[in-house]
């Protein structure tokens, strides 16, 4: 939700913020901007509604901005419409201060209606040009204490990139509850909302916390905490390839980050069985701590919270402890039941999503312990818990999630195994059975991506349909929110998810002749219900696709008017095999609509605004 990128060294600096925010236009992309110091022209700033290709046109890829210190923004719209105006940077009245922003800042009407009475007039309606205006305001030749005083008055959640002309030797940056990462270098320094930004030049990063300040000059950076007494923070090397963020010959990331994800599963896994048994050193967790709980909530948004609906059929069936699953939008304002014996587990990719970080230190106030899973290592999420079960992804740029989503599941199988094997819930027999079910699921997952025609095929048949339905029951059920959320976001076909036998209760009058009907059958304790779910929207005229396992094949095909087959495997990882020709429908389905499919109209990855 909004990148920001800023650089401070003895290069061009817009060509390099340009490179950056490309990197992170899959955070918003509905406009772009720079703003560039330079001795001889002072501020410039330069904006452009649009995809990013508009901002570097005008540019001439930066050429035709010269200076070495320089903050850029690619913008997912707040207040005010995606425009030249309303676009990042915003810029003091004064002309010489310009600020980039990620976040939201929640009483920018108050202090604009303030600065206003002070003579301040305003340009455009975003609340970034608020912090740009109050840090104008309070300047007095030090730019460090205006942005002090700023904050002061400023609520909300925010990373910002600060410059000023009169202080040319140096880029300030803030955080709170937005994302912020320092990139430290030879000669230069960096500030972005994501290491991906910055990765071609420098693997050294650092992370500030909330409330802390740094100045970044060329020959090194200094921190403040929220006292304005400085810090020194650990510098992390990342060891991730840049290829890993690049499209690598394919079309879209979402195509190569499907393909990914038999790689992605194992390296999960894969470091966590030793010797037969799953050993999760990252979670201090016993017997007692189990048999303590009274409840396990999970919590997330989006396909994350989708994770969350598979591990409550799989945890509740394999530990018989309560599992309550809550979209982090409403856990705060739903009055949750939370104790000292609680556990919360917080899933995300990002480990940003603020809805979710709200929820998590609002379960943290309540008393719960937290466990994490969480992709991006360092985010806000995996460092506010007590314990994080990191996934092993890799960078996912497509804005649908696909191999993140696989490997949350996969950290649910570690846990679920794990936990199971504490409460004493299962013999050595099934224990044996459950570890190797999932040291062969990537290579289930690469059977399935090694025959993509027939989804291609079938995908070519249906890509015309106005709406779609995803039925199932169980673990199917918890899929069907996932291959539906994944439908719509990128085809903008209007599709729901329905568990199977609520059909009858009123959305069955939606399906008329010639609707299609995914039906999710792997769940092979309820197969035959499901089957009786299908005969009853085939009887009014839909058509269905089935998904099931090899061993329902042939029973699904003589219901149903085409059958997708997965390998079978251990069933409680159905959603793993099941996941994965929905997303490959999903993406076949908006490619044939001709749909920008790793970045769908009015989204944006890391959802850092509430
Ligand atoms: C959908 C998707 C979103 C995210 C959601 C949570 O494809 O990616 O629904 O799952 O915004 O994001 P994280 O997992 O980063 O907290």
């Amino acid at each position: 939700m909004c990148g920001i990128v800023g650089y401070i060294g003895r290069e061009q600096a817009a060509p390099i913020l340009l490179e950056g925010l490309a990197r992170l236009e899959y955070r918003g992309y509905d406009s772009a901007g720079l703003a560039v110091l330079d001795g001889e022209k002072g501020l410039q700033v330069v904006k452009a509604k649009g995809r990013l290709r508009e901002l570097a046109g005008r540019t001439e890829g930066g050429a035709l901005v010269p200076g070495a210190v320089g903050v850029g923004h690619t913008r997912w719209a707040t207040h005010g419409a995606p425009n030249d105006v309303n676009s990042h940077p915003q810029v003091s009245q004064s002309g010489r201060i310009a600020v980039v922003h990620n976040g939201i800042i929640e009483n920018y009407a108050r202090l604009k209606a303030f600065l206003e009475e002070e003579g301040v007039s305003f340009a455009s309606e975003t609340d970034t040009e608020v912090a740009a205006q109050l840090i104008g305001y309070y300047y007095r030749g030090d730019l460090l204490q205006a942005v002090g005083q700023a904050l002061n008055r400023i609520e909300g959640a925010y990373a910002l990139g600060i410059v000023c002309a009169d202080e040319p030797d140096k880029l300030v940056a803030v955080r709170k509850d937005s994302p912020l990462i320092l990139g430290r270098g030879a000669g230069f320094q960096m500030l972005a909302s994501d290491v991906t930004a910055m990765i071609r030049y420098t693997r050294d990063v650092c992370y500030l916390d909330d409330g802390e300040t740094a100045v970044l000059t060329p020959e090194g950076v200094q921190i403040y905490n929220a006292f304005g007494r400085p810090v020194e923070k650990e510098t992390v090397h990342v060891d991730w390839e840049i290829s890993a963020a690049e499209k690598g010959g394919y079309e879209h990331f979402m195509f190569k980050e499907i393909m990914e994800q038999p790689k992605a599963i194992r390296d999960t896994v894969s470091p966590r069985i030793r010797e037969g048994r799953v050993v999760l050193d990252e979670l201090e967790l016993t017997r007692e701590d189990l048999e303590n709980l009274d409840r396990l909530y999970i919590i997330a948004c989006g396909s994350s919270y989708h994770v969350g609906m598979a591990a409550k059929y799989i945890l509740e069936k394999l530990l018989r402890i309560p599992v309550e699953v809550t979209l982090a939008s409403e856990f705060r304002y739903c009055t949750p039941i939370v104790t000292q014996r609680t556990l919360a587990l917080v899933v995300s990719q990002s480990g940003e999503t603020i809805d979710t970080l709200a929820a998590m230190r609002e379960a943290r106030r309540l008393g719960a312990r937290i466990f994490s899973i969480v992709n991006v290592v360092g985010s806000s999420i995996a460092r506010e818990s007590d314990g994080v079960l990191y996934t092993w992804a890799g960078p996912e740029i497509a804005v649908a999630t696909t191999k993140a989503y696989s490997t949350q599941l996969a950290a649910v199988y570690l846990l679920a195994i794990r936990c199971a094997e504490l409460l004493g819930r299962v013999d050595q027999e099934e224990y044996r059975a459950m570890v190797a079910g999932l040291e062969a699921l990537p290579g289930q997952v690469e059977e399935i991506l090694k025959d993509t025609e027939k989804i291609q095929y079938y995908a070519s048949i249906y890509f015309n349909h106005d709406s779609m339905f995803f039925i199932g029951r169980n673990i199917d059920y918890a899929v069907g929110l996932e291959a539906s959320l994944k439908l719509k976001e990128i085809s903008y076909i209007h599709s729901e998810a329905y568990a199977a036998g609520e059909l009858k209760h009123g959305t069955i009058s939606l399906i008329e002749d010639g609707t299609l009907v995914v039906a999710l059958a792997g769940w092979d304790p309820l197969f035959d219900k499901l089957m009786s779910n299908v005969r009853e929207v085939k009887a009014r005229g839909a058509d269905v696709l089935g998904v099931t396992t090899r061993a329902r094949a042939s029973a699904m095909a003589q219901g149903v008017d085409s059958t997708i087959s997965v390998p079978d495997v251990f069933p409680l990882y159905l959603p793993s095999v099941e996941v994965v020709p929905v997303q490959l429908f999903a993406y076949y389905v908006a490619l044939m609509r001709g749909c920008d499919i790793d970045k769908p109209r009015n989204l944006a990855k890391s959802v850092t605004v509430e």
